[in-house]
């Protein structure tokens, strides 16, 4: 199985059956119980609307798994209705799972432990933009280097691949989620307006070419439902200043490069995945900024786990190492067998 721990998406491909799950990363907890009541789509639609008693949580964090135990408990009730024909899998399930890139041994360990609950046999990790870029159709073997670009919802991964390494790189803190963040601020600003769950989602998939945006939010004076036009122009400079951390982070690895690979990246262009590079105008501004060839890949959001599936796909299974021989139900015997770097995770 391959899975990408998205901070607002969980993704899991099993082969021959292909996306089990694409779900919000989202877990809704009873706090006066513990208990799991929601996950996935279900506990999405319960933002903002539940009793206080329940809370809506995000076990991932900045692609890094933040509370291991709920995280467990999350994808345990996410795959459940998968588990019966993976526990059929003679040789037990093997997991490659993306990490960000340049991630440490306990932003690893963390990975592993999540997955952990899933009975695998074993988790082998792989640097995500790694993974991307195999998802982008850029082969393992590849030595004309890319230039990938990760927006997600909490993070933004820089990175420039060849040979199926990371060459360079950074993570940004800046993603979908802090747009999302400065729109809802600006519109409270501007309009005294505050917006629903999906309000500046809803605001950045549809920013079209009109003077004016209509909106509909909570009147923070009256507390009654209203409307207002927001202007366009302003949203997109909301948008474009969000990303300047971006852009730093782009300039940054440029300037660690030798000046070979710059020019060879400047006549490439960059590529664009991750959700957040499905909001519009995103690409005019890197291109604006660099002066570099820049595109978005068609469905963005998918490119980690399919390229983390095309990796396993590609690479034949390893003899099982410790006993993890066939046993009817591998979930009781190993939990993980063994932790292996698939790749190399810089
Ligand atoms: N149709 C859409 N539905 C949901 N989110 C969207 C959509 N289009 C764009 N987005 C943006 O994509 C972001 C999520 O992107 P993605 O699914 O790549 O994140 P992730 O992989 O879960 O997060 P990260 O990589 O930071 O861990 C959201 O924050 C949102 O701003
Ligand atoms: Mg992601």
């Amino acid at each position: 199985m391959a899975v990408d721990l998205g901070a607002s998406r969980i993704r899991i491909h099993v082969r021959d059956e292909g996306l089990v799950v694409d779900e919000p990363s989202l877990a809704a907890v009873d706090t006066r119980t513990g208990d799991i009541v929601a996950v996935g789509s279900v506990a999405a639609r319960m933002l903002g609307r539940v009793p206080g008693h329940i809370r809506v949580e995000r076990p991932l964090a900045s692609g890094t798994v933040a509370d291991v135990d709920l995280a467990q408990q999350m994808l345990r009730h996410m795959v459940s209705r998968h588990v019966l024909p993976l526990r059929r899998r003679k040789r037990g399930v093997r997991a490659v799972v993306g990490v960000p890139y340049g991630s440490g041994p306990l932003t690893r360990k963390a990975a592993v432990e999540a997955l952990s609950a899933l009975g695998l046999r074993r988790v082998e990790l792989v640097a995500s933009p790694v993974a991307a870029a195999v998802g982008c159709g850029v082969e393992t073997d590849q030595a004309e280097p890319v230039m990938l670009v990760d927006c997600g919802a909490t993070t933004t991964q820089i990175a420039v691949v060849a040979f199926g390494d990371v060459i360079a790189g950074t993570v940004v803190p800046v993603g979908g989620d802090a747009i999302e963040r400065a729109i809802t601020e600006h519109v409270l600003a501007r309009h005294g307006l505050e917006l629903t769950s999906g309000g500046a989602r809803d605001i950045c998939l549809r920013l079209g070419g009109a003077d004016t945006f209509p909106v509909t939010g909570k009147d923070v004076r009256s507390g009654w439902a209203r409307n207002a036009a927001v202007d366009t122009s302003a949203l997109r400079t909301v948008i474009g200043v969000s990303l300047v951390p971006v852009l730093d982070g782009i300039g940054a690895v440029l300037r660690g490069l030798s000046a070979d690979l710059v020019v060879d990246l400047a006549a490439r262009g960059l590529t664009m995945v991750g959700g957040a590079a499905d909001i519009p105008g995103i690409d005019a501004t890197i291109r604006a900024a660099t002066a570099m060839p820049v595109r978005v890949q068609p469905d963005p959001r998918g490119r980690v786990v399919d390229g983390l599936a095309r990796l396993i796909d590609s690479k034949p299974p390893k003899r099982p190492v410790e006993k993890a021989a066939p046993s009817e139900n591998p979930a009781e015997h190993s939990p993980v067998a063994e932790i292996e770097d698939f790749a190399s995770v810089a």
